[in-house]
């Protein structure tokens, strides 16, 4: 009798290493997926492409159009970082950060999840006392493909008075009521509370942006929505986070106070994100190219490893193998492992690639 042929299936997923760390992270993250390969109920197929720096440095471009379909293409994307001081004089088009614009633009990916949460172990390296942050756990909801970032005309010109630039702050409706969605949605599965942070009372963009927050809200009964402006916001951050669940926000702010809230948790070098929309999503670690400790093997890939445990939830509809990555993380600093931008009093100092050994024995 003919024996039966078993269709394993295939998830392919695009790599896309990017400047300074972002090499090593993406090397750990790549890794580390091959070693929990046989956990996965499909095989993993990796594609690598140049992004960022080293494409501008190889291609003249910072992303090539074949890269950028190969990811609509993809079943998803794993990006490091990207960012060279090298072309910091170069026009905006011609900077390493346009691949990354340019990307979650075609992708669509609008919505960022940006999740900052304490672990125990880290409350000394956090940048405020231990009182104030025992507890922090929220999500910055960030819109991604919009506002300031995206908006024309976006321009620099000369005239009488000399240079002059602009850029344009714009959301329409089924922007704001999109990616509302998202953060009433992400609430009601956490502790039901949205935070909309804005600038209303300068701003035309933002007292939109505050009115269909507000008309999306009645959809979720069940979700509490306070309006915060962000300067406050910023402030409050640092004075009580434990009072935020979702933090719902626009392209430029969500930019702001994902960075803050990071070194609250202890290190920039922890947080994972997840871009989403309507094709292939993104998962990048929150932090940047860090050119000054490149290539020296102090990253930390919690991060990455972070992002991967998101996609495993958000795209891979297996959200207890991303819960057991997100417990070995935890376990790994508990047992007071840490790379150098975490190095607390009594812990021991490990590498990127040894933090990431760590991880997966725990696992
Ligand atoms: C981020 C980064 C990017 C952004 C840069 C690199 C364009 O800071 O993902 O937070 O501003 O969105
Ligand atoms: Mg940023």
């Amino acid at each position: 009798m003919a024996k039966e042929k078993t269709e394993v299936s295939e998830k392919r997923i695009v790599v896309l290493e990017g400047d300074g760390i972002g090499l090593e992270v993406v090397r750990e993250g790549v890794r580390f997926l091959k070693a929990i390969q046989d956990r996965l109920p499909f095989r993993l197929k990796f594609d690598r492409f140049p992004i960022g720096g080293r494409c501008l440095r190889k291609e003249g471009l910072p992303i090539l159009p074949q890269t950028i379909e190969s990811c609509q293409d993809s079943d998803a994307v794993l990006l490091g970082a990207v960012g060279d001081p090298r072309f910091d004089d170069n026009p905006p088009h011609l900077r390493p950060e346009k691949a990354l614009l340019d990307l979650r633009a075609s992708l669509g990916t609008y919505c960022n999840l940006r999740p900052a949460k304490i672990y125990p172990a880290l409350y000394p390296a956090s940048s405020l006392k231990n009182e104030l942050v025992a507890g922090m756990d929220l999500l910055v909801v960030r819109e991604l493909t919009g506002g300031i970032y995206f908006g024309q005309p976006s321009l620099r010109q000369n005239g009488p008075e000399g240079r002059s630039a602009l850029d344009t702050m714009i959301y329409s409706e089924m922007e704001v009521a999109r990616i509302a969605r998202w953060a009433f949605r992400m609430a009601g599965a956490r502790r039901g509370k949205v935070t909309s942070v804005d600038k209303a009372n300068v701003l035309k963009s933002s007292q939109l942006w505050r009115e269909v927050v507000g008309e999306i809200a009645e959809e979720f009964p069940e979700v509490a929505l306070e309006h915060m402006l962000v300067d406050n916001c910023a402030m409050q951050l640092t004075r009580r986070p434990t009072q935020f669940d979702v933090i719902l926000t626009g392209n430029m702010f969500g930019d702001i106070l994902s960075d803050e809230a990071s070194a609250i948790t202890g290190s920039i070098g922890l947080l994972p994100s997840a871009s989403l929309g309507d094709g292939a999503p993104l998962y990048e670690p929150v932090h940047g190219s860090a050119p000054d400790i490149a290539g020296q093997d102090k990253a930390n890939p919690i991060a990455m490893i972070g992002a991967i445990a998101m996609m495993f939830q958000f795209t891979f509809g297996l959200p207890e193998l991303a819960r057991d990555i997100e417990k070995s993380i935890e376990v790994t600093l508990e047992k007071g492992f840490h790379t150098p931008d975490l190095a607390l009093p009594g812990g021991q100092l490990v590498t990127t690639e040894e933090m990431t050994d760590r991880i997966l024995e725990g696992l």
